[in-house]
């Protein structure tokens, strides 16, 4: 038991910090407007929108899958007639639906289409927020058959909390999504003046330092488990690297704060004495 508990310890720390690291690296999504700049991070990955139509004695269901900052990844589980072809953003695709009948995948559109994609990005002002506009490939229109060029068009707004997007409208060229999230305000904006600008940078440099700090630590911690447990076979409270040092932190911070207290204390109390003698 104890055994087994000495051999998870180390792994553990390791893998909190290896996704400590990706987790910053890898999803980071960011887009410039002018002199603002905004942060999809928290919208990427696949997302899927949908809706049903009533169409009797079927109906026909619209998934769109979108991801604002990637392309789509393929699905395992669908045929590759039945989904977008690999570079796609967002896809639309219409699913027959019948009582009775397996459903039946009956148009697969890619909306937005990484050669074609042409990203536009425009400031929305009232309400605040962002549209973005994907392109795709030509799709035949539902009245004429003509080759018909799609986009996708998301409008973001900014709002405090992260809504579920909602699927808003199709017309034969455009798909329409509307999201409500904080990725939606620009942090950096030119109409609030320059006042601003140093202070996001102050606030991700802390961030930063906070971050390395932590790392460090975990590093050190982890570093001196696995030193100690390879040098001494040591368990449990004896992993911690110094460990005679760090029981001794608490007393420490004690010490000083009691010496601050105690100055600060003496300081009124001397001056009282000067007014007195005055
Ligand atoms: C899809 O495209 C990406 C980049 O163009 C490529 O790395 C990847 O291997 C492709 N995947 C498939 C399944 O073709
Ligand atoms: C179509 O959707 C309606 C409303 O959601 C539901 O009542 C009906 O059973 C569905 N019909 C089929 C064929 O799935």
């Amino acid at each position: 038991m104890i055994i087994r508990q000495r051999g998870t310890l180390l792994p553990w720390l390791l893998l909190l910090l290896i996704s400590a690291a990706r987790s910053q690296s890898d999803t980071e999504c960011h887009k410039s407007i002018n002199d603002a700049t905004y942060d999809f991070t928290a919208l990427s990955g696949d997302q899927t929108v949908s809706r049903t139509r009533l169409s009797p004695p079927t109906n026909m269901t619209d998934t769109l899958r979108f991801n604002v900052c990637n392309a789509l990844s393929l699905l395992e589980d669908v045929s590759s007639d039945d989904q977008c072809p690999n570079g796609t953003w967002a896809c639309l695709s219409t699913t027959n639906i019948k009582q009775g009948v397996s459903d039946r995948v009956v148009a697969v559109i890619p909306i937005a289409h990484e050669p074609e994609l042409q990203a536009e990005y425009t400031m929305l002002s009232s309400p605040r927020g962002v549209k973005i506009t994907l392109h795709g490939l030509s799709y035949p229109s539902p009245t004429t058959s003509e080759p018909t060029p799609q986009a996708f068009v998301l409008n973001l707004l900014c709002a405090t909390e992260q809504s579920q997007p909602q699927f808003s409208s199709y017309d034969g060229t455009q798909a329409t999504v509307e999201w409500s999230a904080p990725s939606g305000c620009n942090f950096r904006s030119p109409t609030e003046g320059d006042s601003e600008t140093p202070k996001e940078a102050v606030g991700s440099g802390i961030g930063w330092f906070f971050l390395l700090l932590f790392i460090a630590f975990a590093g050190y911690f982890s570093l001196g488990a696995y030193y100690n447990y390879t040098t001494y076979g040591a368990t449990g409270v004896d992993l911690i690297p110094h460990r005679d040092f760090w029981r001794e932190v608490p007393y420490m911070l004690r010490d000083v704060v009691s010496h601050l207290c105690s100055s600060f204390q003496s300081r009124p109390s001397a001056s009282r004495g000067g007014y007195i003698s005055v």
